[in-house]
């Protein structure tokens, strides 16, 4: 059973997705057992929280505000707690070289539009949905993929794509996109899982 720690910022709502999958038996092979946001008033906590799972508010400023023991203090974390995998859902800050280079293909994370195009820095939450429809596209969707160095960078696990209506908001289309995600993040871990359980 390999062992999940999501890291979130707000309203966790595909940290709800993942977790109802596993409840659902339709994501098998992975354990949630850590969540960590870096805002002490993260939806995730909470939902972490009600399922059971240890929820942990971090932050530079609660590590004691050098970036070096947040990084470090990161690390131990998650090491304490045996992590095998990492799904960033909504979290918001940049993740520490020391974790990427701990975890290298093992961080995930889902992003709201079809990677490579609209991504990097600058590119989340609405700034991702106005960007895609001021470039006239008439489709977008969601994406899984590996996390790197560069934002948005790393491999592509799995996309989900939708039609853009002809009278798309960037929030008609922001709440169309959530909800591939909540379908997607599963089954993107659940190829991971399969993947990490044959090379061991
Ligand atoms: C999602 O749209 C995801 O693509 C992006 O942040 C949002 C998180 O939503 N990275 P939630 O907190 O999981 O509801």
């Amino acid at each position: 059973m390999l062992r999940l720690a999501v890291f979130a910022s707000g309203r966790g709502s595909n940290l709800r997705a993942i977790v109802d999958a596993i409840h659902l038996g339709t994501l098998k092979g992975i354990e949630p057992v850590l969540v960590i946001s870096n805002n002490s008033s993260a939806e995730a906590l909470e939902i972490a929280r009600t399922n059971g799972i240890e929820a942990i508010h971090y932050s530079i400023v609660s590590a004691g505000g050098d970036e070096t023991t947040y990084e470090q203090g990161m690390l131990e974390l998650l090491r304490s707690r045996h992590i095998d995998l990492i799904a960033l859902a909504g979290y918001m800050k940049k993740i520490p070289q020391a974790i990427i280079e701990a975890y290298r293909g093992k961080i995930v994370n889902v992003h709201p539009a079809l990677l490579p195009d609209f991504g990097g820095e600058g590119m989340y939450g609405v700034h991702v949905h106005k960007a895609v429809l001021s470039a006239g596209k008439q489709r977008s969707g969601a994406t899984v993929h590996f996390v790197e160095e560069d934002y948005d960078s790393g491999a592509i696990v799995l996309q989900a794509e939708c039609a853009i209506d002809e009278n798309e908001t960037p929030e008609s289309l922001a709440r169309k996109v959530l909800s591939l995600e909540h379908d997607l993040y599963p089954k993107a871990l659940q190829l991971i899982v399969k993947r990490l359980e044959h090379q061991s």
